[in-house]
Formats: structure tokens, C-alpha cells, sequence
């Protein structure tokens, strides 16, 4: 991109349906982006993504023990020009691989300078009408920590593979959506979070906290959200980095207090019995 080659757009599957709505819904957008691109498909249902240890080696600057797909992914974020996140709704949240990427997120740290700012589009597919909890909030908690700029959060509705594009609404959509996302627009949702835009927030006592860039606002008698305090999570790679700081004061002090933690933690080692599945035959 810039460069006189095609850009590179990466779409992230998050469903294991073949030809479902993430996937051809994905395609319909790249198939409208103007610009000269390439598309790169990653089925992030295949992917082997291990739980964090909590180690916090890589906090540190050590490589991570886990031997998994996790550093493809961060490869191919960091080599991508523009990303695009679909994932169905499951029980109320996105798809589970999702949030089990962002529980590796301290790795993000080591691709921030690189996705900083690169755009990206989160689609969210749903088959139940007022049935979709919390599954934008996962989505964009995953832009938000990488530093990508978002340039639309949407829910489309849609319960059976390929239903998303019988609709000639989504079809418009899926039109605007491949136009905005080489291009400096945005789709801003009508009512959010006065910083982010998110729509999924936490009540606190008379003000609201929004869950994903955790700023702090209100509502006035006629419905607008007026801002109070930034939630200082959101911020260019210097800012976002002090986060990485705070996390190394941190393991220093789990060092520095290891022996008060241990005496308090030691007695609770016995107790109960630990089960496990038995092998399968
Ligand atoms: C296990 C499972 C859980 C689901 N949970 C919800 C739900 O909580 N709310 C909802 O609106 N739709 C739910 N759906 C419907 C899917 O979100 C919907 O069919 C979506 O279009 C699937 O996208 P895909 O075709 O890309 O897989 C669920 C589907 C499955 C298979």
C-alpha cells in the first residue's frame, strides 16, 4: 500500500461454518474494496490458541513457552494493511477464540508499532434479535488493545449460512463497508460511548463506565451521552506501552514480596481433591 502494491487484507473467521455468514459476508466487503488488494482468509477456529500461562515472560521480553499458533496470528496482523474481524454469536458473546487471543494479548505489546492505527472492520453475526450480549465489547476490546482504528462495529443480523447477503440491506452494507476501508471514513454508531463509541457499558451509581475504553460519562435528560473522564487505556504506542511498565512494577513486586505471598498462599496447597477427566478409551 502507498508503495505501488496491492495492500494486504487480512479477514479473521472467527466461525467454524464453511461458507457461513462471517466468511461470505467477509468476502462480499473485499470483493468491493476499491483498492488494489490482496485477501488472506485465517480460520481462527482452526487455530491452536493455549490459555496464558501468567508467566509474564514475555512482559519481561522473554519469548513465550507456549508452542502454539499464537505467533502466526501476531505475524500476520503485523503484516496485514487492514484486518477484518467476523465472528457469529455464541451464548451471548463472540465466538470463545476471540477472547482466547485476547488472554495472550500481553503479546500485542510486541506488534503495537505495527498495527498502530491500521484499520480494521468488526462484524458481528447473529441469529437472535436482542439476543447479542456482549459480543461487540470482545471484539473491540481485540482492536482496542492492538491500537487499530475502527472503522465500523456492527451487528447483522442473520441465523443461517449465507442469509446475511438475501438481505439487499447488507448487501448495501457490505458495499459502504469495502468503500470505507482503505478510505479515511468511518461508520460511527449513533449512540455510544462518547470516546470509543462502544455500546456495551457498566452502570456506576449515577455514571456510566463504558467496558471497553473504560471512560466515564453520563446521560442528560434528553439522551445525550455527555463525556466525563477519558478511561486512559486508548493512546499512541508510547502511551499504550506504559501499560507494559505498570505489568514489569508488577512482577518486580510479586519478587520483592514472594516470601509474604508464599506464607499466605503455602496452607491452602492441601486442600480439596483435584479431578481430572479419566482417559478416553
Ligand atoms: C452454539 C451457538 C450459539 C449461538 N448463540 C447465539 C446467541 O446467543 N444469540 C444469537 O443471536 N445467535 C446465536 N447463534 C446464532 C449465530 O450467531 C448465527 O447463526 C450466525 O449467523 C452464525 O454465523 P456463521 O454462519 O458465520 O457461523 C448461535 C449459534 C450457535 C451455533
Amino acid at each position: 500500500m502507498g508503495n505501488g502494491k496491492p495492500g494486504q487484507v487480512l479477514a479473521l473467521i472467527a466461525s467454524p461454518r464453511t461458507l457461513g455468514n462471517c466468511e461470505t459476508f467477509t468476502k462480499a466487503i473485499s470483493r468491493r474494496v476499491p483498492e488494489e488488494h490482496t485477501l488472506k482468509l485465517l480460520r481462527l477456529t482452526s487455530l491452536t490458541i493455549r490459555p496464558c500461562l501468567a508467566c509474564y515472560g514475555c512482559v519481561m521480553g522473554n519469548s513465550c513457552p507456549e508452542e502454539d499458533d499464537m505467533q502466526f496470528l501476531l505475524d500476520e496482523l503485523a503484516a496485514a494493511d487492514a484486518v477484518i474481524l467476523a465472528s457469529p454469536v455464541y451464548y451471548l458473546g463472540a465466538n470463545a477464540i476471540v477472547k482466547s487471543i485476547c488472554d495472550r494479548g500481553f503479546l500485542f505489546f510486541s506488534i503495537l508499532e505495527q498495527t498502530y492505527n491500521k484499520p480494521i472492520i468488526l462484524l458481528n453475526f447473529f441469529g437472535i434479535p436482542d439476543r447479542v450480549g456482549m459480543a461487540p465489547q470482545m471484539l473491540e476490546t481485540f482492536a482496542m488493545f492492538l491500537g487499530m482504528s475502527v472503522k465500523a462495529s456492527l451487528l447483522v443480523e442473520a441465523a443461517l449460512p449465507g442469509e446475511a447477503l438475501m438481505n439487499e440491506k447488507n448487501v448495501e452494507l457490505a458495499d459502504r463497508l469495502g468503500k470505507i476501508l482503505f478510505s479515511p471514513d468511518s461508520l460511527k454508531p449513533e449512540r455510544g460511548c462518547p470516546f470509543c463509541g462502544s455500546q456495551i457499558m457498566r452502570a456506576k451509581q449515577k455514571d456510566f463506565i463504558c467496558t471497553v475504553c473504560h471512560g466515564t460519562f453520563n446521560i442528560d435528560a434528553d439522551g445525550n451521552f455527555i463525556p466525563l473522564k477519558e478511561g486512559g487505556i486508548i493512546g499512541p504506542p508510547e502511551h499504550m506501552l506504559l501499560h507494559r511498565e505498570w505489568l514489569r512494577g508488577m512482577k518486580r513486586k510479586f519478587q520483592e514480596n514472594k516470601k509474604k505471598i508464599i506464607q499466605t498462599i503455602a496452607g491452602y496447597k492441601d486442600d480439596g481433591e483435584w479431578i481430572k477427566p479419566p482417559p478416553r478409551t
